[in-house]
């Protein structure tokens, strides 16, 4: 290899994002469900970035038209008006709404700039109360994005489309999940991931990144930059013989379907357990027809299901493992790693509370042994408790 192509191939990172093709994109839900979840294939081919089972795909997100072009008009400027792109060049004012700033959840530097400019009136009122009101302020905020803010206030003028710029926040890029590895699906990077949609102030709207993978990409098209987030500590053993338990609710799949791939190529003697949750499971299954057939075929020792909406009690992963209890124990004292992917806020903390009442019940251990046991000899000591929650 030249040293040209090391250097271009080594060149690609969030701060120089690869420009790469969504080549596949299905839903993984079903009609009927509630959820909105796909399964896009991003084809990094060519692009000399690398990725082990554990690492996320950074992906920065643009603005839809429909979005953009309502914006445009409210503020009455030219859409083709030049303004200067965050690295200096000149584009057009459209280009740099749709590229570089996000517009579906309004700030509050906004709100501030409005209240500057807006005339004595009803609407400078109001803009008086909210900006002088932390709380109001954030409960005003979390429901409404620019077109909403712009319409009610459509009082206040801006002098020029820098002016209007310089008030928004620059488009962070968004992290997900890999769910695939490279030795299986060379050149591409899959993804699972759940649709924001939510209906506000009479509109319909979509979260910023993953509405862009589900509406805004076209497929085939070079246009989505992207990086590889390396995890620090979401892998797996060093020793293939080790035991692993996964639990992994929702999009929580997606690392361990990469697992599952790793583990069934590398042919790992260790043992392969799956807890999934979802709503239903006639609509709600993700990679559904995979796992069962990884079942099937020993890869996936155990698989154990939650569908919270099946019956009339709610059910989780957690009440799953509590049902395996002395199995779970018996696994970790045998050397298993425990993991945990999806939603941080509930799903994260109830299976660690469920850990902690594994450790006292199946294992017998007081409350404060069963504290240490898994808060540090699991997570710290051994490292053998790892977490990719969001
Ligand atoms: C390490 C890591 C891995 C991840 N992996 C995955 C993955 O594999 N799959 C996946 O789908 N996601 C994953 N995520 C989450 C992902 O990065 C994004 O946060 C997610 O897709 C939402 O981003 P968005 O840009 O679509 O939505 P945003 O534009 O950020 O919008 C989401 C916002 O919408 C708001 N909102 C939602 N509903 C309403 C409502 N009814 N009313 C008002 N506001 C509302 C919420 O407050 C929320 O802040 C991961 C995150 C991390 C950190
Ligand atoms: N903060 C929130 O309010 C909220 C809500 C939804 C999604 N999210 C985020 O949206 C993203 C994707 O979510 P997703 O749609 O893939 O999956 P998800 O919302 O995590 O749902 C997957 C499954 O987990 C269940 N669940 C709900 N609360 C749980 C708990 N405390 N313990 C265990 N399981 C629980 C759900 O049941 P039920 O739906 O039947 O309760 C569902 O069956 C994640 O980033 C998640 O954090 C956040």
């Amino acid at each position: 290899m030249s040293n040209a192509t090391v250097t271009s191939v080594a060149s690609h990172s969030r701060r120089n994002p690869f420009l790469a093709a969504m080549i596949e994109r299905r839903y993984l839900t079903l009609p009927g469900s509630a959820k909105e979840t796909i399964h896009c294939v991003i084809n990094i081919q060519a692009s000399g970035l690398d990725h082990t089972p554990g690492d996320s795909l950074g992906v920065f997100a643009r603005n839809p038209e429909a979005l953009v072009d309502p914006i445009i008009a409210q503020l009455q400027f030219r859409a083709d008006s030049p303004v200067a792109s965050p690295s200096g060049a000149t584009i057009s004012f459209r280009q740099a709404l749709i590229e570089h700033v996000v517009l579906n959840r309004a700030n509050r530097k906004i709100m501030f700039a409005l209240a500057d400019r807006v005339p004595q009136g009803e609407q400078r009122n109001r803009l008086m109360e909210l900006v002088d009101n932390s709380e109001l302020l954030s409960d005003y905020l979390h429901t409404r994005d620019y077109l909403d803010v712009l319409r009610e206030f459509d009082e206040v003028t801006f002098g020029t489309p820098d002016e209007f710029l310089a008030q928004l926040s620059p488009i962070p890029p968004r992290l997900y999940s890999i769910a695939s590895v490279p030795a299986a699906h060379q050149g591409e990077v899959h993804l699972c991931v759940a649709v924001v949609r939510y209906e506000t102030h009479g509109r319909s709207k979509a979260g910023l990144c993953s509405g862009f993978l589900s509406d805004v990409v076209s497929l085939g098209k070079r246009e989505i930059p992207v990086f590889i987030q390396e995890s620090r500590n979401f892998r797996l053993p060093a020793d293939s013989r080790r035991d692993i338990i996964m639990c992994g609710p929702g999009t929580g799949i997606a690392p361990f379907r990469a697992f599952l791939e790793q583990r069934s190529l590398a042919r790992a003697t260790g043992r392969n357990w799956l807890f999934f949750g979802e709503q239903h499971h006639a609509t709600d299954f993700l990679y559904g027809e995979e796992l069962l057939a990884w079942h099937h075929s020993g890869v996936l020792h155990r698989l154990d299901l939650a569908f919270s909406r099946d019956q009339a009690q709610k059910i989780y992963v957690q009440h799953r493992m509590r049902e395996h209890g002395k199995e779970i124990w018996e696994w970790l004292q045998n050397g298993a790693y425990f993991y945990v992917c999806g939603d941080a806020r509930r799903m994260a903390r109830d299976v660690h509370q469920t850990l902690l009442d594994i450790a006292r019940t199946a294992g017998g251990l007081t409350a404060e042994a069963a504290d240490e046991y898994v808060n540090v000899t699991l997570m710290k000591a051994e490292k053998r408790y790892l977490r990719d929650v969001y």
